[in-house]
């Protein structure tokens, strides 16, 4: 099926704050799809008539047409407990996480939660995640077949955890390679979907079960690496108890040879200057978790620090530690927490985030960090037309917001802090509508 979408096309082609031509803003052109495959761009006073004939025409003339957004860390099982009061990280999992996860031992449950989870991202206009399953390895089935109905881009794993968690919800070494292992054969590459190796985190697997994760790297080396890496005090404190013998937080997963180019540790708040450096000598990605430290009380991640090193960078939700699945308010409090750097730490000289590389981690910054730059996060030919349909301004205060600002970069930022759900228009996947 062939479309033609008319608007105003808004991407980034590298990283605004390396490339002075970052970004790529073209009014009153043409977005054209095939199968579900961007096959050209032009602008609308060039189209031909036959052109004009052999598509299918959506016309968006006054609103932009932007990459779906990515989210590159994510917790579906935790959809119903967003929001959950007053505990920082190990007290929260303790009180609110396990109880909540245990519930999806039940294949059916998780079939109704994958669904409404990926409904509610499709709604804020994300059309890829990587997100963690629970230690249920059925878990992990019913969130792909809800994926894969949607045709939906989306990396997922069952998480592996052997300890210092309830009985109820551990898993063995032996038992999380096996089922990993399958899920694996089953799931990875398979249309658009891909699997993620997903130890929760240092506290809650022993080192043999570090290794068995280790293990299925060296045996599918295209598989991602998905955990949490240094987001609070306490919990890294617990951790270099549990691992005496390893130099710092990241060498328990180093130990276990878990950094690769498609590992992406969430969160980096509290890293000492070797975990950085070993972050960036192993290519690895961050996910930057906003909403998330916010609520948790866990910190201030230092996004400069990261693109100093040339380390990839992605938005996180961390839905549900983070508040909302919205990008546009995950990029708010991103915003947020490099004012707070700023003004908590003046002598660092730090900025705060621009609206451009803002919308740039949202988008192309989040497929570099999942390495699927070169299927999604631009809109050029050969891409899959996985993108939004964005109108900033449609309540009154934001119409009357909008009409002061004088650039292209206010009017993003405008969006940014005062954006919601009800902004994207519409969402497309492949090219087909939602
Ligand atoms: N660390 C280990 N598990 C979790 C989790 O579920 N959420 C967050 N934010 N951090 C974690
Ligand atoms: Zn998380």
């Amino acid at each position: 099926m062939q479309k033609a979408f008319h608007g105003t096309l808004l991407y980034f082609k590298a990283d605004p704050n390396q490339t002075d031509d970052a970004l790529v803003h073209l009014p009153n052109h043409v977005l054209f799809t095939n199968n579900g495959i961007i096959e050209k761009v032009k602008a609308y006073t060039e189209v031909s008539a036959t052109e004009k004939s052999n598509y299918q025409w959506y016309n968006f003339k006054d609103q932009w047409i932007v990459p779906g957004f990515i989210d590159t860390h994510i917790h579906y099982p935790q959809t119903e407990m967003i929001g959950a009061y007053g505990e920082a990280l190990l007290e929260w999992l303790e009180k609110y996480t396990f109880p909540t996860e245990r519930k999806f031992e039940d294949y059916a449950y998780a079939k109704e939660i994958s669904s409404f989870f990926l409904n509610e991202l499709l709604k804020n206009g994300t059309t890829t995640a990587l997100v963690f399953g629970s230690v249920h390895k059925n878990s992990v089935e019913a969130f792909f077949e809800e994926a894969e109905q949607r045709n939906l881009r989306m990396i997922c794993g069952k998480v592996m955890m052997d300890r210092n968690a309830p009985e109820y919800l551990v898993d063995t070494p032996e038992s999380s390679y096996k089922e990993s292992k399958e899920l694996i054969e089953k799931w990875h590459n398979k249309g658009r979907l891909s699997y993620a190796v997903t130890p929760r985190f240092a506290i809650t697997s022993t080192q043999k079960q570090l290794e068995k994760a280790g293990q299925l790297l060296l045996e599918y080396p295209d598989v991602y690496l998905h955990t949490h890496l240094s987001e609070n005090q306490n919990e890294i404190a617990f951790t270099k108890e549990l691992f005496p013998e390893a130099k710092n937080y990241l060498g328990v997963y180093k130990q276990a040879n878990l950094l690769t180019k498609k590992s992406v540790f969430a969160h980096c708040i509290h890293l000492e200057n070797e975990e950085w450096k070993d972050l960036a000598n192993h290519n690895c990605s961050i996910a930057f978790c906003p909403t998330s430290n916010l609520f948790l009380g866990s910190g201030l991640f230092n996004l400069e620090k990261a693109e100093e090193l040339n380390i990839h960078v992605g938005m996180g939700t961390d839905v549900g530690a983070g508040t909302s699945f919205n990008m546009l308010n995950t990029l708010n409090e991103a915003y947020k927490v490099t004012q707070l750097r700023k003004g908590l730490f003046p002598e660092d000289n730090q900025k705060s985030l621009s609206p451009l590389k803002a919308f740039y981690l949202a988008t192309l910054g989040g497929a570099k960090a999942l390495s699927l730059e070169d299927q999604i996060g631009k809109l050029e030919p050969g891409m899959e037309a996985d993108f939004n349909i964005i109108d900033p301004a449609v309540s009154p205060l934001q119409k009357l917001r909008m009409k002061s600002v004088k650039t292209l970069e206010e009017a993003l930022f405008g969006l940014q802090i005062l954006g919601n759900s009800e902004n994207i228009i519409a969402t497309f996947v492949m090219g087909k509508s939602n």
